[in-house]
C-alpha cells in the first residue's frame, strides 16, 4: 500500500463516521418528534383544581376540560344563585338535576325560564312558586354544548 491509498482509506473512513452520526442523529431526533406529545397527551386529559364552590368538595378535585369549562360557567353564571350540591340558595340547589328534569327541559329553562313559565309547565310552575317567585335570570347566551358541560360539571360524570 502506498501513501496515497492510505489516505484514500484514512478519507473514505472519515466520511463513513460522518455518514453514520448523521443517520443516528436523523433516527434521534424522528424518534423525539413522533414521541415528544405522549406524555403531553394523557397530561392533558386532566386537571388538577382545587374546586371551592362546593363545602363538600374544598379538597383537591381531578377534573376534566369539559368539567373545568363547566365550572367556569357554573361559577361565574349561576354560584351567586344555586349550589351545585343540593344545599338551597337563592334556587334549588342542582344536585341530581339530570335525574330531575330532561337535558332538553334544562337548556330551554336555562335560556328563557320566563318562557317556560308561561307555557303553562306545571313543574316549573310549582317551583316558582315554592321559591316565593324569585325569577331566574335568563341565560340565552349560553349555547347547548355550554349547558352541557354545566351539567357534566354538576354531575360530576
Ligand atoms: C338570580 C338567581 C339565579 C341565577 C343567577 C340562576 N338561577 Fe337557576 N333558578 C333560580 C330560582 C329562584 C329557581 C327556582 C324557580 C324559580 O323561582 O324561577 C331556579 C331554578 C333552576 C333550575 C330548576 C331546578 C330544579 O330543581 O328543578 C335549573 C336547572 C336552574 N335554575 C339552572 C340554572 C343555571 C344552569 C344557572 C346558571 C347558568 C342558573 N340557574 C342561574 C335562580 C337563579
Amino acid at each position: 500500500m502506498n501513501k496515497k491509498q492510505i489516505i484514500n482509506i484514512v478519507s473514505l473512513l472519515r466520511w463513513c463516521i460522518v455518514l453514520t452520526t448523521l443517520a443516528v442523529l436523523f433516527v434521534g431526533i424522528s424518534f423525539y418528534e413522533l414521541h415528544k406529545n405522549d406524555n403531553l397527551e394523557s397530561q392533558q386529559l386532566y386537571c388538577a383544581v382545587i374546586d371551592y364552590s362546593s363545602k363538600q368538595y374544598d379538597d383537591l378535585t381531578i377534573m376534566t376540560p369539559i368539567q373545568l369549562y363547566g365550572k367556569e360557567l357554573f361559577d361565574k353564571n349561576c354560584i351567586s344563585c344555586h349550589s351545585s350540591r343540593d344545599e338551597m340558595v337563592v334556587g334549588p340547589g342542582l344536585q341530581g338535576i339530570t335525574q330531575r328534569r330532561s337535558e332538553e327541559w334544562i337548556l330551554k329553562w336555562v335560556q328563557n325560564p320566563q318562557k317556560v313559565l308561561e307555557s303553562g309547565d306545571k313543574y316549573a310552575n310549582d317551583l316558582y312558586v315554592k321559591f316565593n317567585k324569585a325569577s331566574m335570570t335568563p341565560f340565552p347566551g349560553l349555547s347547548k354544548e355550554d349547558i352541557s358541560a354545566i351539567l357534566v360539571y354538576i354531575e360530576r360524570k
